[in-house]
């Protein structure tokens, strides 16, 4: 998918539609992050001022939640699931055969995740969203290579 280009103009719509909800600065950083994929830096100022509050509290939520990003994310985003059925059945060897594995492949990122709700498929794995079972880091890799 195709995130758009940062522009102040449009991060000020996406507040618009957020800033009155409860919560405004966490939903307000989510819809920015759902908007361009990620939160900038410019992004910070905009929002405290849109939400009444400084850029050190907009700060304090961006940084707390680990799913808020602050660059721009890889074309294809990996999620491993590490928690305890995943890692049974040698989720953290995928990890790591995996990150080997696509070590010189910029486009591609991976994470860890506590689980996706897959467990009884472990090691589980979702790729840009599609949740995937019984992963290996080869058919981690067969599935990107065909993306
Ligand atoms: S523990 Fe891995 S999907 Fe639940």
């Amino acid at each position: 998918m195709q995130l758009p280009a940062w522009s102040p103009e449009e991060a000020l719509k996406v507040i618009a539609l957020t800033s009155h909800e409860p919560g405004p600065v966490l939903v307000t950083l989510q819809g920015i992050q759902d908007h361009f994929g990620y939160v900038p830096d410019a992004a910070v100022a905009l929002i405290a001022q849109t939400c009444n509050v400084s850029r050190a509290d907009v700060h304090g939520v961006l940084t707390f939640y680990h799913d808020l990003r602050t660059d721009l994310p890889a074309k294809t985003q990996i999620h491993i699931c590490v928690a305890e059925a995943c890692q049974s059945m040698g989720a953290r060897k995928v990890v790591t055969d995996a990150k080997d594995a696509f070590a010189t492949n910029t486009e591609v990122e991976i994470k860890d995740a506590y689980c996706l709700g897959n467990c009884a498929l472990a090691p589980a794995a979702s790729i840009n969203g599609k949740l995937r079972g019984r992963v290996s880091a080869e058919s981690l890799v067969e599935e990107v290579n065909h993306l």
